[in-house]
């Protein structure tokens, strides 16, 4: 089990994402990307990190390697981890379209939303961009959905609201599955984040049918855009989200840490240098179909 101190902390907000949540944008570049291959404690710990990943999840077919370690695993998380995580992955879970949500919305949904903490991060950004444009009058209903019962546990653990007027509430269900209970367009928003990439092109599929369906104004994504053991990359998430009645609005690529020619940024080293994709999507209107 791992452990994070205070410096780890540090060397986390010394990334600057307090005063420029879009950073990992600027600090993307594909010469960049080839050039991460030269740097020896990234190619070491790519090496390690699969092969660890695989041995752990016990099982050579992918999709059962995915399905066991993701949607059915018992995966108990403390407060300390928890936060350290959230902050972890704020560099490359940007709050691309948040402000939208901030301005336009009244209900939210987190679709895959595992342990809670970009619910969080929501909860934070909403309470503050509400405070800083002074607007009392709103509200704000966040909903996360998880097929795997332990990170719904851990979710209803961790996740606070400081703001009466954002309230949040946790669910098991199957996305993918037999359909929502939500009626169509039920939420102004949905978000997902690290959950596309595990899911195979017929779950996915209906993955985003559905994420679509429940949704009326806009979409935010945040997906893996390289192999993993048994993930699945997508270049065209665009042409999915326009089948359903959306159309991308924005779309970056970035690393999942800051780059860095030499060595690992993460103190903690939790993955090899991945890229990753943002996207913020929003409902076509009929007319200008
Ligand atoms: C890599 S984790 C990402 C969790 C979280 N969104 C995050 O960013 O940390 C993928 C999550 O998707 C969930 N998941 C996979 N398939 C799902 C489905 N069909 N319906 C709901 N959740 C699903 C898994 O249980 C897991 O918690």
């Amino acid at each position: 089990m791992w452990k994070v101190d205070d410096d780890d902390f540090k060397k986390i907000s010394s990334w600057g994402l307090e005063s420029n949540p879009f950073r990992a944008i600027e600090d993307f570049s594909e010469r960049k990307k080839e050039l991460r291959w030269l740097n020896p404690e990234h190619r070491d710990h790519y090496v390690r990190i699969i092969h660890k990943r695989l041995k752990k999840m016990g099982k050579t077919k992918d999709e059962e390697v995915f399905d066991n370690y993701y949607k059915k695993a018992e995966v108990p998380i403390d407060r300390r981890r928890w936060e350290y995580l959230m902050a972890r992955k704020s560099w490359f879970i940007m709050p691309l379209g948040w402000e939208t949500i901030a301005k336009y919305g009244s209900s939210v949904i987190d679709l895959g939303c595992g342990d809670g903490d970009t619910i969080q991060r929501l909860i934070n950004y909403v309470s503050e961009y509400w405070k800083m444009n002074c607007h009392n009058d709103r509200t704000l209903k966040i909903y996360g959905i998880d097929i795997n019962a332990s990170r719904i546990q851990n979710a209803k653990k961790l996740v606070r609201s400081s703001n009466a007027k954002i309230s949040f509430d946790f669910r098991t269900a199957d996305v993918a599955g037999e359909g929502l209970e939500f009626k169509d367009q039920y939420f102004d928003f949905a978000i997902s984040t690290g959950v596309l990439e595990i899911l195979d092109d017929e779950s996915c599929d209906e993955f985003i049918r559905e994420m679509c369906r429940i949704t009326k104004k806009g979409i935010y994504i945040e997906d893996l855009l390289e192999k993993f053991p048994g993930g699945f990359p997508r270049e065209n998430l665009n042409e999915w989200l326009e089948r359903n009645g959306f159309i991308v609005i924005n779309r970056y690529v970035v690393f999942s840490e800051p780059f860095d020619v030499d060595h690992l940024s993460d103190p903690q080293k939790l993955w090899p240098i991945m890229l990753d994709q943002n996207i913020w999507a929003e409902r076509v209107d009929k007319e200008r179909r």
